[in-house]
């Protein structure tokens, strides 16, 4: 030990008393036990935390006593960067409480620059400490916290993710095809056009095949409003009127400017308005915006009737639903 770094021999408070683990081998080996366990431990959360975060689906809930319905995705993933924290922090201090040096040292002060010879003698210091805290010899505690901290170092790569997919042409592209009937939503039921009644509206969606689940991102983009009105009352080009079925006209029913549902529909007006920012869609005039922030209409998806007068798609949208920036060269 260097001249400034030394042992003091009386500090004036009450004698040191010795640790279990400084005097008896087997309460040192209990110690190291322990803390091993703790490290496996913090292993083990940061484990839940990457199999929730890769296998357990976002929208999936589950019961849990007193908080009730949880989602289990977010559950799994709080409990595991608790655990794992917890852990390792309980195992760091169960070390340094238990089997790390416990002597009382006293650093002489001294101009901030040491001498060379203090600086080597610093270096010696650690490595003597580095020895006494035992790192090489306890390789069950260094196995098992090189373990625990490697792990810990995956979930903030994994959390990448959460920037998002690479939307690619998914924003451009919707479930609707030729032939797809409309349903109700919901209710899931066909619908004949001849039920629909002049000033009618209903939300629809893709039929799906009995059985299938619809996704929640799907929902999202394919949510369709129907809207009957006298096909006199158009006001279309002849390429929008041939998307029409006798008065009954259908456009998607995600706002064109920043993706809220277009929700209210004015049977005298024939207007449609979005609640968020106030865009007013002419329905006549084949969603014209006449009010408001969006800048295109709202995209028209083309219909017919199939041989039992059910509605169907008869193509699928022609331009990307959704908000204008989703398709740059529309803004
Ligand atoms: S999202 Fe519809 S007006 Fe803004």
């Amino acid at each position: 030990m260097s001249n400034e770094i030394e042992a003091i021999k009386d500090p004036g408070v009450p004698a040191h008393v010795h640790r279990a683990a400084d005097i008896d081998p087997k309460a040192e080996k209990a110690a190291e036990r322990q803390v091993a366990i703790l490290f496996a431990l913090s292993a083990f959360g940061t484990v839940l935390l990457i199999l929730s975060y890769v296998f357990v689906p976002q929208d999936k809930f589950i019961f849990v006593p007193v908080m009730g319905s949880q989602n289990a995705h977010q559950l799994g993933l709080g409990l595991g960067m608790a655990i794992s924290l917890f852990f390792i922090g309980m195992g760091l201090i169960q070390w340094a409480r238990t089997l790390m040096p416990d002597t009382e040292v006293v650093a002489q002060r001294h101009e901030f620059r040491s001498s060379e010879s203090d600086r080597e003698d610093f270096v010696s210091t650690i490595k003597e400490r580095a020895g006494t805290v035992g790192m090489g010899r306890r390789s069950l505690i260094k196995k098992s916290l090189g373990a625990a901290l490697g792990l810990s170092a995956l979930p903030p790569l994994l959390l990448l993710r959460d920037l998002g997919p690479v939307p690619s042409k998914s924003l451009e592209t919707t479930s609707w095809k030729a032939g797809t009937r409309l349903v109700t939503d919901p209710g899931n039921r066909p619908i004949l056009a001849s039920d629909l009644e002049v000033g009618a509206v209903a939300q629809v969606l893709p039929e799906v095949a009995e059985g299938s689940e619809r996704a929640l991102s799907d929902i999202g983009k394919d949510a369709v409003l129907l809207i009957r009105l006298r096909p006199t009352d158009f006001q279309l080009t002849a390429k929008k009127l041939a998307m029409t079925h006798d008065g009954i006209i259908a456009f998607s029913k995600i706002c064109s400017h920043m993706g809220c549902a277009v929700a209210l529909y004015e049977q005298q007006t024939k207007h449609l308005l979005c609640p968020c920012h106030q865009s007013t869609f002419d329905v006549p005039r084949g969603a014209k915006v006449i009010f408001g922030p969006a800048a295109r209409p709202l995209p028209q998806l083309d219909i017919t009737v199939d041989a039992q007068g059910y509605l169907i798609a008869r193509a699928p949208f022609s331009e990307p639903v959704g908000p204008s920036f989703w398709e740059r060269n529309s803004q």
